[in-house]
């Protein structure tokens, strides 16, 4: 599996430790890295090129942190293909997948500290969509998307 991080200038040192825990569990993880270069990148920018990536197919499941976690979470949402939510408790990030099959995970480095969010991560990328009740909900979501983003079809 091959996961993506990435965060804007309010959460570097929540991006790093997330980083080295998962790089020190030997999980392929990609630092995106988009602000690198670029003076005053902003969340909604750095929130986007993350999705993309993801909806792109580049990446299984993306991390994007940012103060709140709020805004990378909007934005994400907003390109196609991809589902984003926002947890800083275990059992929300563990259904953010069994319950709502979303690919990108997103936290704030202001509200969360650093073990609870790498025990968050670890439930999150420890389970997996349960199918089932969940299944007509998550493919009426991706209809309404659909629909969304192409209201001619
Ligand atoms: C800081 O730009 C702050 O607004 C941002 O990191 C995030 O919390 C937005 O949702």
């Amino acid at each position: 599996m091959k996961i993506c991080i990435d965060c804007d200038d309010a959460a570097v040192t929540l991006k790093k430790v997330i980083y080295e825990h998962l790089k020190s569990k030997g999980i392929d993880i990609t630092d995106l890295n988009y602000s690198e270069g670029k003076e005053n990148a902003l969340y909604p920018e750095i929130g986007f090129n993350l999705a993309k990536e993801v909806a792109a197919g580049k990446y299984d499941r993306g991390i994007s942190i940012c103060g709140t976690g709020l805004g990378m979470a909007m934005i994400a949402n907003k390109v196609e293909g991809v589902f984003a939510g926002t947890c800083h408790d275990v059992f929300s990030a563990e259904r953010l997948r069994k319950s709502n099959d979303a690919q990108i995970i997103t936290m704030g480095e202001r509200v969360i500290g650093p073990e609870l969010a790498k025990k968050i991560i670890d439930a999150w990328l420890g389970s997996e969509f349960e199918g089932g009740g969940s299944a007509p909900k998550v493919a009426q979501m991706r209809n309404l998307e659909r629909g969304s983003f192409h209201p001619e079809l």
